[in-house]
């Protein structure tokens, strides 16, 4: 199939490059003629661990271009995905000024060639697959409003569920495939479409294995429900991971270990063991943004959801207690060198969307510390987009950790569970180490010089009680 895919940020490069994987003929669109030059030249616009292997495979097998102009990629195409961004508005509402201006390029482009299914890919609120086929039908009439009644297109909501940093994995192999439309011929085209991903009707690339050979479930919904969906997923996540940090803070006060008692929960069937890590909160560019959008759709319709409020309450909070763990170790901070290892808000991406060490970094400096940082990709993204913020950057971990008074575990990059933690804690001014994912053992880096703090452990101060022994 012939297909557009407009926006090349986290989402549209991946869908571009996976749906030429599979044998589609795809177009890339972006304003951003910068990233466009990049792509052109093979290069990922984005840190996104195969993303470049699979846009070369992409190109080699269905066909992949970039380019900025919309309207000859809309012309040829069966197909176009919205997939441009969403960010939040200060009054926590999605901006879908880009989505608007998308959609409205589409209309603008038609004609009555051929049949065209536009698929919004773009997390928008509730509401908004009908906004998208209004504002394609305003665009059409706009521009060409003599062929509009001979110009036949149907809309979907193709909710995107990536993670980054495991984007090709979860996007070639996904838990299931939500689509939402109101007529069966669009229905059947996105059926068509996916086949191949549906029935894994495809060689796995190398980079990218095929973890178990199975059939990917297609739900079919209205656009209202495939909108949802979506919300409905990151605020379980979240709050699920907020769940852990709720219950990390009672594990510190009665010197229990949460890690031992998510893993205790997380066996139940009923709650699965994913997304339970405590730490330091989760961040990035949907779950805030996500939650916010619907606590507003819910506001609009008079409902005031508690749960999601508190979810988003418990994150903020629970990214000031790297502040109090350091507060309780070193007790002055004014003039204090504290080292961060990691600013990507998780590891394998460069994305420092809503991270929650810009967050940490801007309080420590406002308190009169002093930052210095080590992340084995984001630096030059930190350093472009927060050119006030005064971090000072490092070659790597060990320099970072030089003549500091702390060390704080911010992203839980693999690499820094090689560390060799008596050499860190060996260069530092007082080997404080807040471990903000509980990435490392306490007791390996107690016995490594360390005086150590994760999130929701005991401490140490917890005795464990000898089972009684039965009466001989
Ligand atoms: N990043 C993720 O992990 C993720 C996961 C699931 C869903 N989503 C959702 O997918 C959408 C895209 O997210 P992203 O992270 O890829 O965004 P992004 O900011 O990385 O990329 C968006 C791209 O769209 C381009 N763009 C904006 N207006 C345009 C227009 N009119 N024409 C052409 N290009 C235009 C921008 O230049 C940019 O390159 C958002 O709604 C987001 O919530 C993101």
């Amino acid at each position: 199939m012939r297909v557009t895919v407009i926006g090349t940020g986290y989402v549209g490069t991946v869908t571009g490059a996976c749906l030429a994987y599979l044998g589609h003929r795809v177009t890339c669109v972006d304003t951003d003629g910068a990233k466009i030059e990049k792509l052109r030249m093979g290069e990922s616009p984005i840190y996104e661990p195969g993303l470049e292997e699979l846009m070369r495979l992409g190109a080699e097998r269905g066909g992949i271009d970039y380019q900025t102009e919309l309207a000859g990629a809309v012309r040829e195409s069966d197909v176009i995905f919205i997939a441009v961004g969403t960010p939040p508005l200060p009054s926590g509402e999605s901006n879908l000024a880009y989505l608007e201006a998308a959609a409205r390029g589409i209309g603008a482009a038609m004609d009555a060639e051929r049949y065209r299914v536009v698929v919004n890919k773009s997390t928008v609120p509730v509401g908004s697959g009908n906004l998208v086929g209004a504002l394609v039908r305003e665009g059409l009439l706009e521009s060409n409003p003599g062929i509009a009644d001979s110009v036949r297109f149907g809309v979907a909501s193709n909710p995107e569920f990536l993670r980054e940093g495991s984007a090709i994995h979860d996007s070639l192999y996904p838990d299931r495939i939500v689509v939402g439309t109101e007529d069966e011929a669009t229905a059947a085209v996105m059926r068509a479409l996916y086949r191949p991903l549906v029935e894994q009707e495809f060689a796995d690339p190398s980079f990218a294995p095929r973890p178990v050979a199975r059939r990917v479930p297609m739900v079919t919904t209205t656009l209202t429900s495939a909108e949802m969906i979506k919300y409905s997923a990151n605020a379980f996540l979240a709050m699920k991971i907020g769940f852990a940090n709720e219950i990390s803070n009672i594990c510190e006060r009665v010197g229990a270990d949460v890690t031992e008692v998510m893993t205790g929960i997380g066996l139940d069937a009923r709650i699965g063991t994913g997304f339970l890590n405590a730490g330091i909160g989760w961040g990035g560019s949907c779950f805030g943004k996500d939650i916010s959008s619907l606590l507003h759709t819910a506001g609009e319709y008079g409902y005031q959801a508690r749960l999601l409020e508190a979810s988003l309450a418990v994150n903020r909070l629970q990214r000031q207690v790297v502040i109090q763990k350091l507060q309780e170790k070193l007790y002055i901070l004014k003039g204090r060198t504290i080292a961060l290892l990691g600013l990507a808000f998780k590891p394998n991406t460069d994305d420092l969307r809503d991270a929650p060490s810009l967050q940490i970094a801007e309080k420590l400096i406002q308190m009169g510390a002093r930052v210095r940082a080590y992340d084995p990709i984001a630096m030059d993204a930190c350093r472009e987009q927060n050119p006030a913020l005064r971090i000072c950057y490092c070659n790597d971990a060990l320099s970072a950790a030089e003549h500091a008074d702390a060390l704080v575990l911010v992203t839980e990059w693999p690499e820094f569970g090689n560390l060799n933690l008596a050499d860190l804690a060996g260069r530092m001014n007082s080997a404080v180490l807040i471990d903000g994912r509980n990435m490392f053992s306490p007791e390996k880096a107690r016995s490594c010089g360390f005086e150590y703090a994760g999130i929701g452990r005991s401490n140490g101060r917890a005795t464990k009680v000898a089972p009684v022994a039965p009466p001989a």
